[in-house]
């Protein structure tokens, strides 16, 4: 068959490519980090690359001659690595440990003295899966077509380069790291595991594997559903969930919504199908929260004002920039209750303009996350009211404005001020697993005594899922 060459530049990178693949496939070969949220449908937008003076995507683009395409610089994304912090007890078995938070969208590595506990090193990558596609559905579809194994070998690989960085940041040999652990979401774990994904996807959406697993030194936190994983427990583990005396919700906001509420009599998890509209996916100037992303908008003097990342020039919006936005765009009735936005566009600054779909996506991912709150607390037999308290863990949640979270109505706005964020949580529970056996032990206990709630099985989920779409909030507050 067929080769030619494709050479990529900044990087230097030149690989052989059989005619009938595209350059996204080139530069998966390549060993590059391309974005590419929708898996290669051509429905994004974010692969662009340039080629010969034009901007092509790259999924679209054929490899019919030998080439030289230039990506975008490698970007450096903002990760959270940082969070609530527990008074960890080392069993001292180990010199060193690692702890791994795998993220859809990242991964973080700890490395920790296995001893004193303290944090040596730290290291972050974006889930080189996302080449795959942004949503985990897309990454379990293409292992169901048989790309299991790069799918398991990309993630195991980055894992083993953010364990080499970290050795090397902290001076210390590799090898000598001998315990480590995993917290990540049931689709995470699956494919990182090389357990068939295929269960998540049918009906009743269960996990193939719930158990806590123990395999060469790694534990790996254990799943509560399908769509509630080792990472909702390590949250869960980091904020004692089964101590807490007032009634709490804890909201982990990443590609989907996990939440759990609860306190130390009774738990319960659901997952809201919040989608990866707060990553930048499907919205038309989405990005991630890296450089030149509109992180926060508000209104000064009567004027709307962004702020970007870096203080760089504007490329796009990130998820708590597009919260900020759409809801400062409420208060200025440009968008009204329904969710219809005036001009059907509305142009902030250069490169970023929030369009009349953004706002039906925003609409959808918050009324999933709403809808799950209201069913939680309707189960527990509580109003929302009375919820005393709420963790919001991950990256989305640390850096959007709660205000305007409850301005849109994501989050009911009587709870605002009992609004708490803790950063990466699940990652703090990955480190509390990798240093102690009793707190592996106990992540176990507290996904066994969680219950979950199937959200699209409960007979007033369409209604009220439906209801939450609306931006009606303001005289709750
Ligand atoms: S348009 Fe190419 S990956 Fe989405």
């Amino acid at each position: 068959m067929t080769e030619y060459t494709v050479t990529f530049l900044p990087q230097g990178i030149t690989v052989p490519v059989k005619a009938g693949c595209n350059v996204l496939q080139a530069q998966i070969l390549a060993g590059l980090r391309p974005d590419a949220p929708c898996g290669g449908k051509g429905t994004c937008g974010k692969c662009r690359v340039m080629l010969e003076g034009r901007e092509v995507l790259a999924c679209q683009t054929p490899v019919d001659r030998n080439m030289t395409v230039r990506t975008a610089d490698q970007e450096q994304h903002k990760i959270l690595t940082g969070g609530i912090q527990n008074q960890l007890q080392p069993d001292g078995t180990d010199d060193y440990a690692m702890a791994f938070d795998v993220g859809t969208t990242t991964l973080v590595a700890y490395l920790l003295d296995g001893h004193t506990g303290a944090l040596l090193a730290r290291s972050s990558c974006i889930n080189p899966q996302s080449r795959y596609g942004a949503d985990v559905i897309s990454r379990i579809q293409h292992v169901l077509d048989g790309g299991g194994d790069a799918m398991a070998a990309c993630v195991r690989g980055a894992m083993e380069e953010l364990t080499a960085e970290a050795a090397r940041k902290a001076g210390i040999p590799p090898e000598r790291i001998t315990a480590s652990s995993v917290v990540g979401n049931t689709a995470m774990h699956h494919l990182l595991l090389g357990i068939d994904p295929g269960p998540l996807v049918t009906p009743p959406y269960m996990p193939a594997v719930f158990k806590a697993i123990e395999k060469n030194g790694a534990r790996i936190l254990p799943n509560i559903a399908g769509f509630v994983g080792g990472d909702t427990v390590g949250c869960m583990a980091a904020v004692r969930f089964d101590r807490l005396e007032e009634l709490s919700l804890l909201i982990d906001i990443g590609t989907n919504g996990e939440m759990v509420l609860g306190d130390k009599n009774r738990r319960i998890a659901c997952s809201t199908a919040a989608g990866p509209a707060f990553e930048g996916a499907r919205i038309s100037c989405g990005m991630r929260g890296a450089e030149g992303a509109v992180d926060h908008v508000a209104v000064q003097d009567g004027e709307i004002v962004y702020h970007t990342i870096a203080d760089a020039p504007p490329r796009g919006l990130c998820g708590s920039g597009l919260l900020d936005l759409v809801a400062v765009l409420l208060d200025r009735e440009i968008i009204d209750e329904s969710g219809r936005l005036e001009g059907g566009a509305y142009r902030l600054c250069d490169n970023v303009t929030l369009t009349q779909k953004d706002v039906r996506e925003v609409q959808l991912a918050k009324a999933a996350i709403r809808a799950g709150i209201e069913l939680l607390a309707e189960t527990m037999g509580v109003q929302t009211a009375d919820i005393r308290r709420v963790y919001l863990a991950g990256a989305f949640g640390n850096y959007m404005d709660p205000a305007s979270a409850c301005r849109i109505g994501m989050i009911p706005p009587v709870l605002l001020d009992r609004i708490v964020p803790i950063g990466n949580a699940a990652g703090e529970g990955a480190k509390l697993c990798a240093l102690s056996r009793a707190e592996f032990e106990y992540s176990r206990r507290l996904a066994a005594g969680t219950e979950f709630l199937e959200l699209a099985s409960l007979p007033g989920f369409q209604d009220c899922y439906v209801d939450s779409l609306e931006f009606c909030e303001e005289e709750e507050a």
